[in-house]
């Protein structure tokens, strides 16, 4: 006859001192499994005479409850004291100082260029660039500048010292115009990194941002600036393409669905027509308000994209046409935000670019805002 009370003391101890769920699951299938001691006893009540089942079946019944018991409520112990130990080493500490205030700003100029490339982007653009340094045939000749025509002298150039081998003196580039050849000539570009388009066949549809130089130097004229081109090729392209495309960038860029714009004639050598357009604008008050009032301000320039442009990069003009537009990030944003002196974008005076404060962790886009 088995010493039920032997059994369940035992077990009991067993149970009592199981360090975690692992051991306390052994100790389970060995009394209350297939074959354990315990339900070892209970099918041993089938061979037994009734008398027999009589007492010794509520006794084994009896030791059964109690170890499951015992071990149901030792598991729930074990398994809180697992959490705990979980909680408590994953605990953050708040006592520990906030991170300290991250100091570092947007350049307002970088912050211009991600707007006007959010909005661009959400239009369909993607991005082109090309080189500071150029050579004549991309920043004129290819542009339909004659030579010796006075529009290069209009440029104000900063030329590089002649090559003795060549003969030839680059120049840095006067504008990012330069980009619209570079983009249409498939296959003559350097290598370029495989994000940026380049030499691509048409339909074409790119923005171009980047640095320019023009020897030039007042409040509302910088030595070093930044423009953005872009450029449009397809097929059956006209006026009204170029029209809608700035009229929406300039309504997004300035967060004003009613600014009003105007197209005046103008001339470029690289577009036939062309025009200048001007924005709304109000001058009264010693500054200059966008999108109020009644004075017209020029903004940029652009035009349909000259015949011999399109030829000159090896294109059939009578299949393709398109239309380009150029424009000064800098000069933009200081009439966003109202900034009286351009030359400021380039004093290097931390305070001033504290001062308008574009965070990194806010990145322009068309979704939550630009600015
Ligand atoms: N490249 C011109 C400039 O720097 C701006 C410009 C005007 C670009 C008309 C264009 C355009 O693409 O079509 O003054």
């Amino acid at each position: 006859m088995t010493d039920y009370a032997k059994l369940a003391q035992d077990l009991d101890q067993r149970i009592a001192a199981a360090a975690d769920l692992a051991a306390l699951e052994a100790i389970r299938v060995e009394a209350l499994g297939k074959t354990g001691a315990i339900s070892e006893l209970l099918k041993s009540l089938g061979k037994m005479s009734p008398d027999e089942r009589r007492t010794e079946g509520p006794q084994i019944n009896g030791l059964r409850d109690g170890v499951a018991a015992h071990i149901a409520r030792r598991k729930e112990a074990l398994e809180s004291a697992e959490l705990d130990a979980k909680l408590s080493s994953e605990r953050v500490d708040l006592s520990l100082p906030p991170a300290p205030e991250r100091k570092g700003r947007v350049h307002p100029t970088m912050q211009v260029l991600d707007e006007m490339i959010a909005v661009f982007a959400d239009l369909g653009f993607s991005l082109a660039e090309g080189p500071d340094i150029e050579d004549d045939f991309h920043n004129f000749t290819a542009l339909n500048f004659p030579p010796k025509h006075p529009a290069r002298e209009m440029h104000d150039t900063f030329w590089l010292p002649e090559d003795p081998a060549t003969g030839e003196r680059k120049l840095l580039r006067t504008h990012t115009s330069p980009v619209q050849i570079r983009t249409m000539m498939q296959g003559q570009n350097k290598p370029l990194p495989a994000w940026i388009a380049q030499g691509q066949a048409p339909p074409i549809r790119v923005i171009v941002p980047g640095r320019v130089y023009r020897s030039d130097s007042d409040a509302t004229h910088t030595p070093m600036f930044h423009q953005m081109e872009g450029l449009v090729i397809d097929r059956n392209i006209h006026m009204g393409h170029l029209k809608w495309t700035l009229d929406a960038f300039i309504r997004r860029f300035f967060e004003s669905d009613s600014v009003v714009t105007r197209f005046r004639p103008h001339h470029f050598p690289f577009t036939e027509p062309s025009a200048e357009m001007d924005v709304q604008c109000d001058r009264s008050g010693g500054s200059i308000k966008i999108g109020e009032g009644t004075d017209f301000l020029e903004i940029l320039g652009g035009g349909m994209v000259h015949p011999n442009v399109i030829r000159n990069c090896g294109l059939d003009p009578d299949e393709w046409q398109g239309f380009a537009f150029g424009m000064g990030v800098d000069r933009l944003g200081a009439l966003k935000y109202g900034m009286p002196d351009l030359r400021d974008m380039f004093g290097s005076d931390t305070r001033w670019i504290q001062h308008w404060g574009f965070s990194a962790f806010q990145a322009p886009n068309t979704a939550t805002g630009l600015s």
